[in-house]
């Protein structure tokens, strides 16, 4: 625990690099976050009809999320029993059951052993199924969205995600009722998947790093602002959420539009750009609601874009790559060309073929590069922007936030949260001893 607590020091902002490039340490994280958190499965539009499935990940452990014959959703680890291989290959599709292209081991939907060829001869009816059905994780949803869990004592999503998290789920709610658009889009980049989450809160590097953006004239960087309107959320558990807000003024003024005027406004932009978020303030976001909106992380590695129609899950693989799943959201309602445009306009900002994540990902993966050389690695890295010039306060809906955006208070909250989920053993550990979220000076 001591060695883990000093790899990061939230009093100066100092990190040591290796946090971005050990082997043994990424070991550790995938038993004691990945395995322990509550991971991005997928949103119920994916899987419609009884026998629909697609292939997920916690951590290195991958899953075969299914709707069963009865309607449930459920989380089986994509392991055959037998020999141990991959029964499902396809990344999505629809089955009757799933056949292991081994030896020919058949599971049911819901993860049971219902075939085993020699049953009778081979294995002298001695072989007990009963004991051989799929491994399964937790599995729970929240507005739609599911996750998993391997960890038996972990809280409840709900509890799991508390305030912040719930809020970053209900920003994309809040467009209405929406479905994952065909195709997420993958793709890796050599970076270690924290660098690739941090950058979520970095909005220091915006006029910097996608200057090339702007000169595409995608980005207008002149107009960007960041006013004392704007903020960064901080939750339990290491949830957090950074971006521009919008005016009180102007919420109020979304709020008193009508479905069939928003759903116009929706339309007519495609993009779908905060202002136009209706409910934002109220039912989705707690009683008073958040006055800010931004990139929420739901933590580990869910990222939720601002405009609240683009995900993606920072899957690690490996201390030095990432893989990064980018899902479009379009509301249900919207005619198809509407949601071509959405689709169009999402292809163009981030993901493999937008012009912003490339940009990140190269400065990602320098970082990344840099955390293994000898000299290097001993350097450090500087967070301590903002340090004791904020405050933290506390907002009607019960959300922590810092006014101003561009600080590091969300790499020093995600690094902590990472310092403290990396040192506890159980649950009980984390929960006896993960900071709340911070109020005062920070
Ligand atoms: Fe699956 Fe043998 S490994 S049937
Ligand atoms: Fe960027």
């Amino acid at each position: 625990r001591a060695t883990l607590t000093a790899l990061f020091d939230p009093e100066t902002g100092w990190l040591d690099r290796r946090v971005l490039s050990d082997e043994s340490l990424y070991q550790l994280e995938l038993e004691r976050i990945f395995a322990r958190g509550w991971n991005f499965m997928c949103h119920e539009s994916q899987l419609k009809a009884p026998g629909d499935y697609l292939i997920s990940y916690i951590g290195e452990d991958q899953v075969i999320v299914v709707r069963g014959a009865d309607g449930e959703i459920r989380a089986l680890l994509n392991t055959c029993r037998h020999r141990g291989n991959a029964l499902c290959r396809a990344e999505q599709g629809r089955a009757k059951s799933f056949v292991c292209s081994y030896h020919g081991w058949n599971y049911a939907l819901d993860g049971e052993l219902i075939g085993v060829p020699g049953q009778s001869t081979f294995y002298h009816g001695e072989l007990d199924k009963s004991r051989l059905s799929l491994a399964k994780a937790r599995i729970e949803s929240h507005l739609g969205f599911y996750f998993a869990t391997l960890a038996e004592d972990a809280p409840s999503l709900h509890d799991y995600l508390g305030v912040t998290g719930r809020a970053g789920l209900g920003m994309i709610c809040a467009h209405g009722e929406i479905e994952v658009a065909e195709g997420v889009q993958k793709n890796i980049i050599d970076c270690n998947w924290k660098i690739a989450v941090d950058n979520l809160f970095d909005w220091y590097h915006v006029p910097y790093s996608h200057a090339s953006a702007n000169t595409a004239g995608f980005l207008d960087i002149a107009r960007i602002q960041f006013p004392k309107d704007q903020m960064v959320m901080l939750g339990e558990y290491g949830h957090a959420i950074g971006g521009p807000g919008i005016p009180r003024a102007a919420q109020d003024q979304i709020n008193a539009l009508t479905d069939a005027q928003r759903m116009e406004l929706s339309h007519a932009q495609a993009d779908m750009a905060p202002r136009i978020r209706p409910r934002a303030a109220t039912d989705l976001m707690g009683p008073e609601g958040v006055r800010s909106e931004g990139h929420p992380n739901i933590f580990p590695n869910l990222w939720v874009t601002i405009s609240g129609t683009q995900m993606c899950l920072r899957l690690p693989r490996g201390p030095s790559h990432t893989e990064l799943w980018w899902y479009t959201l379009v509301p249900k309602a919207a005619p198809p060309e509407a949601k071509r445009e959405i689709i169009r306009r999402m292809n163009h900002v981030f993901g493999p073929a937008g012009l912003l994540e490339q940009d990140d990902g190269e400065n990602w993966s320098q970082s990344t590069r840099s955390s293994r050389g000898v000299a290097s690695r001993t350097l450090g890295h500087n967070l301590q922007m903002g340090l004791g010039h904020d405050e933290a306060k506390v907002g009607a809906g019960g959300e922590h936030y810092i006014e101003g955006l561009i600080s590091e208070h969300g790499q020093r909250w995600l690094y902590r949260a990472w310092t403290e989920w990396m040192s506890a053993r159980d649950w009980a550990e984390l929960k006896a001893n993960h900071s709340a979220p911070p109020t005062g000076r920070v």
